[in-house]
């Protein structure tokens, strides 16, 4: 603990510096450029490995298996019953089997849609109640954040192994795979302007091919990660609504069936990709 301590007073210094170096100019201009910057991606990735011995995510995974065990909400019960995809209670293994269909909520959900049906299912939490604060910052930090690094870490090592049969689960990845591909907005993108080709940047930030299954699966198994320029473990969801952000797209809405849909396309797509959460990232 003390380490992970350490690493994050060190993370935040250096944090500063690479978010001036690189999140300031990010979007300064929008075109993107196979161009520069291999010098500075160097030194991010010897950064990251030297954070890799002590990740400050460990804070976040404590917090939220301490979380999942707490009795908490109107019913005064913990989550340890929650069934996560692979029956109740068991946390170990559940992040590689989603999204998936529930006879339960008879709905299509990804770890956080989950985690907010149980909430209100078994804690007696209202759907607003447990949609509140999705994100944190340094002075709210995010139960949602803390369960998912705890629950994505117990996947730790594990294959993804998403199976999609469902009638449901087929609809899904139909609509994510649409929405990966319709362009919008004021600069005309999809997700695959910035991401359905190899070896695209902007500025500095690689843009990961998330259509070629190698680089489909190292993005999506990294994700929970600790974001080393903003001082926070973030969710997948998390991700997915920076991008909209990206994307200049309205605000991706959390737990909307529009983000489970994206992830249902992602997570299938990195089938067979061993799960390294929660990861470090620039
Ligand atoms: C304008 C360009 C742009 C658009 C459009 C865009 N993204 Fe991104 N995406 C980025 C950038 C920049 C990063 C961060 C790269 C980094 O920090 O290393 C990123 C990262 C990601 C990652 C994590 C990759 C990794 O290896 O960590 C995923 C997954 C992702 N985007 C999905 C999407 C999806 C889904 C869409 C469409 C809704 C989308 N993106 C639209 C620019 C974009």
């Amino acid at each position: 603990m003390y380490k992970a301590m350490r690493t994050l007073i060190n993370a935040a210094t250096v944090s500063a510096l690479i978010t001036a170096a690189i999140v300031s100019s990010a979007f300064a201009q929008s075109s993107l450029s196979n161009q520069g910057g291999d010098q500075a991606i160097k030194e991010i990735e010897r950064y990251r490995q030297a954070l890799g011995d002590g990740n400050p995510a460990e804070l976040w995974e404590a917090r939220g298996e301490d979380i999942w065990k707490q009795k908490r909400g109107p019913n005064m019960v913990s989550l340890e019953k929650c069934d996560l995809g692979l029956g109740a209670g068991v946390v170990k293994g559940a992040y590689t089997v989603l999204p998936k269909f529930f006879s339960d909520s008879d709905k299509v959900e990804d770890l956080e849609s989950r985690l907010v049906t149980c909430m209100v299912m078994l804690q007696g939490f209202t759907y607003d109640q447990a949609k509140k604060n999705p994100f944190g910052g340094p002075d709210n930090k995010s139960d949602m954040e803390a369960l998912v690094a705890y629950i994505s870490g117990s996947s730790r090592g594990m294959k993804m192994n998403v199976t999609g049969n469902h009638p449901d689960e087929k609809k899904y990845y139909a609509l994510g795979r649409k929405i990966f591909f319709h362009r919008g907005g004021p600069h005309d993108f999809s997700c695959a302007s910035c991401h359905g080709a190899d070896g695209q940047r902007i500025r500095l930030q690689a843009l990961p091919n998330l259509l070629k299954q190698e680089t489909a699966r190292s993005a999506y198994t990294t994700w929970p990660a600790y974001r080393v320029s903003q001082g926070e473990t973030r969710s997948f969801q998390w991700r997915l609504f920076d991008c909209f952000r990206q994307q200049r797209f309205p605000e991706l809405e959390f737990t909307s069936d529009a983000s489970i849909a994206l992830t249902m396309f992602l997570a299938k797509n990195a089938n067979g990709g061993v799960m390294n959460t929660p990861a470090i990232k620039r």
